[in-house]
């Protein structure tokens, strides 16, 4: 398959873009910055320079033509407005689909979508849970094929190929950012995880037998 990496250059996003150069996919990283090049270059991948605030929509729509999925891994840095994070996913599903992109794969946070309450959070992360949620309906009512990753806490540990994955709610470790791209890469090789909304935290189940539990089909 042919895959665009949103925030290819992003701690997740070079993961992703890693992994799903592993499984022989052609993978087109945005990035930002010329530096991010080399690097993505030698993983394999094709770069297109694309700013989500500043690109025009016609720029995003050329990056993604002829593609089978699109990954959403950027992100607002702490301390940025989280605004990136609704906008740049309504830019891009709505690119996605003028591309004529069947599939589109994101990543939210944890309890996003099972109803986490935001009491006693920071105003930032108030304000980050809002624009994932209002995201999260640009691609729910899109007419893209969609998953939505909804990981806890990120770290930079290496991966261990294991998880803990719900669709319910759920509470756990952190997860490492690599083995939330691993769950990417099963995802894109899993047509049964279209329309799920998977809760990730770490755990010991791997990562694609976790998927199935949550998705049908065998472990
Ligand atoms: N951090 C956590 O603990 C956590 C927990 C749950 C979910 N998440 C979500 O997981 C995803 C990945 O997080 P991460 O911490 O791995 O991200 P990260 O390392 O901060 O990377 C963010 C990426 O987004 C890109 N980006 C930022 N603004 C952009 C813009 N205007 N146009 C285009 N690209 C832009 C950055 O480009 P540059 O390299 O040029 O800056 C970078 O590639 C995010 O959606 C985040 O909300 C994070």
């Amino acid at each position: 398959m042919r895959i665009v990496v949103i925030g290819g250059s992003g701690r997740t996003g070079r993961l992703v873009v890693e992994k799903l150069r592993e499984a022989d996919h052609a993978v087109v990283a945005t990035i930002r910055s010329v530096k991010a090049m080399p690097d993505l270059i030698k993983l394999g991948a094709e770069v297109a320079m694309l700013d989500l605030d500043s690109s025009g929509f016609d720029e995003i729509v050329h990056a993604m033509k002829g593609a089978d999925a699109v990954v959403f891994a950027a992100g607002s840095a702490a301390g940025e407005s989280s605004e990136l994070d609704r906008k740049g996913t309504l830019r891009t599903v709505r690119a996605a689909e003028k591309a004529g992109v069947p599939r589109y794969v994101s990543i939210s946070s944890l309890g996003a979508s099972t109803g986490l309450s935001t009491r006693g959070m920071s105003d930032e992360m108030k304000d980050y849970y809002r624009q994932k949620r209002a995201a999260a309906r640009h691609i729910t009512g899109s007419t893209l094929r969609w998953t939505i990753l909804e990981p806890t806490d990120l770290t930079d540990d290496p991966g261990r190929g294991r998880v803990t994955m719900s669709e319910a709610a759920l509470e756990g470790p952190p997860v490492s950012r690599a083995d939330v791209a691993a769950v990417i890469a099963a995802v894109i090789d899993e047509p049964r995880a279209d329309g799920h909304v998977l809760q990730i935290v770490g755990g010991n189940t791997a990562v694609r037998t976790a998927l199935r539990k949550v998705v049908g089909g065998q472990g």
